[in-house]
């Protein structure tokens, strides 16, 4: 039998328990904003803070459900209130989130109703790590399509699940639903509130030290939901704090897209479009040890400190995001090995063209094998993603998709190369370092800035998306600052798409 991490439990139920004193400082907001419910919900109530802060709170409530998985918290919770005086109207159950039939239990309890509380913090990738089973049965729940969406993604937060869920027991009630969550789960259960067109009456967002109350190093904060039949308001307030007054920005949908800062967004809606040149994502290996190498006078060095002797002809100066970041690009640290011009192209003609490098690429194939992720099944070895004719532009506009900033950098060839990027970058592929360097200027510009910012969440992992900068319009862009005439030529003629223009516009010299 494997043995388990100590804590692994506490993990794979995310076991977090909200301090009293922050459960009634949310119990207080929700009172001043008129939050009088006859039903009190608390679904993964845990040690019962929030109901015991509720019971203070609330004078009208008729009804209280509170569940968990953990018996013995939901038994701490059931000492803690047997004296109450309404005792024998609060139910108390030891219970699977994932089991229970709460859409039929919701229907008959008094209305208006609260649910809130924290649902349990972990992922399924984490659960999967540990073994664990706390996960929906996908195939119950066909008729969400959020859902599917959420959990045929490689990683979704167990919450995201849970919230959609309840929403959709609240939704065409008078209900209010006020959860702890990561930031970047409520967003993305508000994204798909707003397209089921769920009856939303407000929304917000109050940011919650997450250090301070739970030692957990993640973007907090109080979703607070609350539903009427007649609504469908598509936009949520964000506060930075739960005692603030006035919000730091409003986000929803405007006109189909998915905004971080809506006043913002509208200044800027003229430049919205498509990009007329396709942005790219840099090359996925998953097998940095091997791939990856460091020049040593004329031979190249892997991550597991191997030194090897092989052809030019495969090998590339790499960038990757913190290169970008610190704009470390004079003199690439790393190489690349890209056995592949195109996805699916078949790697064999190596062993002819390039033998040192098919010696090289087979004497370390079990590290391809390990790569678990199923898109490099079924495909040729030593095979790639995120590869084509873009990936060997003899120029590029990049960025790094992780940090920070908006900071749009051309590149050119080194040593007669092109630079390609990791997977970690985007980029408008260029066919010269004059048209680069113009589209940089473009991207770097006030306006393209704030666009661009007003789409951006700037707390996710990932905050810069191919979809975010595929919505700029570059003509539009080029009116804006008065610069059609200069820019007009790099957007209309952006990098050879033919295989034929390719050749004629760039060669491959070896180093
Ligand atoms: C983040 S804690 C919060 C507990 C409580 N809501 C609070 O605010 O203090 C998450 C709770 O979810 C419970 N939990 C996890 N998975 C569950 C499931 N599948 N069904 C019911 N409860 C679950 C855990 O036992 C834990 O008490």
């Amino acid at each position: 039998m494997t043995r388990r991490p100590r804590n692994a439990r506490r993990v794979e139920f995310g076991d977090f328990q909200t301090p009293l004193s922050l459960a009634k400082q949310i119990c207080s907001l929700l009172v001043r904003q008129g939050c009088q419910p006859a039903s009190i919900i608390e679904p993964t109530c845990g040690r019962g803070s929030f109901l015991l802060a509720a019971l203070e709170h609330f004078p009208r409530w008729q009804t209280v459900l509170g569940v968990d998985v953990n018996a013995q918290y939901v038994h701490f919770l059931e000492t803690q209130l047997c004296d109450r005086p309404g005792h024998d109207k609060i139910h108390l159950a030891v219970d699977n989130f994932f089991k229970r039939d709460w859409a039929t239990e919701i229907e008959r309890l008094p209305k208006p109703l609260l649910v809130l509380g924290n649902p349990p913090w972990v992922t399924n990738a984490t659960l999967g790590s540990l073994g664990g089973k706390n996960l929906p049965k996908k195939s119950n729940h066909k008729n969400l399509n959020g859902l599917d969406a959420i959990t045929g993604k490689s990683n979704f937060d167990i919450s995201e699940w849970m919230l959609l869920e309840m929403l959709k027991w609240l939704n065409g009630r008078e209900a209010t639903l006020a959860m702890l969550c990561k930031t970047g789960v409520a967003r993305k259960i508000l994204q798909e509130a707003w397209k089921q067109e769920l009856h939303l009456e407000t929304v917000e967002i109050r940011e919650v030290d997450a250090a301070k109350a739970f030692q957990a190093a993640v973007d907090a904060c109080l979703l607070i939901c609350k539903f009427c039949p007649q609504s469908s308001s598509r936009h949520a307030e964000w506060f930075s704090s739960l005692e603030a007054h006035l919000p730091r920005c409003s986000i929803g949908i405007h006109q189909g897209r998915f905004v971080a800062d809506l006043p913002r967004f509208q200044k800027w809606e003229h430049l919205a479009g498509r990009s007329q040149i396709q942005w790219r994502s840099g090359i996925k290996h998953d097998c940095a040890k091997i791939m990856e190498l460091q020049k040593e006078g004329a031979r190249y060095r892997n991550g597991l400190h191997d030194l090897w002797e092989m052809e030019e002809e495969y090998l590339y100066p790499l960038l990757k995001s913190s290169d970008l970041a610190h704009r470390r690009i004079e003199c690439p640290r790393k190489w690349l090995l890209v056995p592949q011009r195109f996805i699916g192209e078949d790697t064999l003609q190596i062993r002819e063209s390039a033998p040192k490098t098919w010696n090289y690429l087979k004497t370390y194939i079990e590290h391809f094998n390990r790569r678990t992720s199923s898109i490099y099944r079924n495909r040729p070895p030593f095979s790639l993603f995120g590869v084509g004719e873009y990936s060997f532009a003899p120029a590029k506009v990049a960025i790094s998709a992780l940090h920070k900033k908006l900071d749009f950098i051309p590149l050119g060839r080194y040593a007669r190369k092109p630079m390609v990027l990791d997977d970690t970058c985007y980029f408008l592929p260029c066919s010269s370092i004059a048209q680069a360097e113009s589209l940089a200027l473009l991207l770097n510009s006030s306006p393209a800035q704030k666009f661009l910012g007003s789409l951006i969440f700037w707390d996710a992992k990932r905050p810069i998306t191919i979809e975010i900068l595929q919505q700029l319009d570059l003509n539009a862009l080029a009116r804006e600052l008065g610069k059609e005439a200069t820019y007009l030529d790099c957007v209309e003629n952006p990098f050879p798409k033919k295989r034929a223009d390719l050749q004629k516009s760039f060669s491959f010299p070896s180093v």
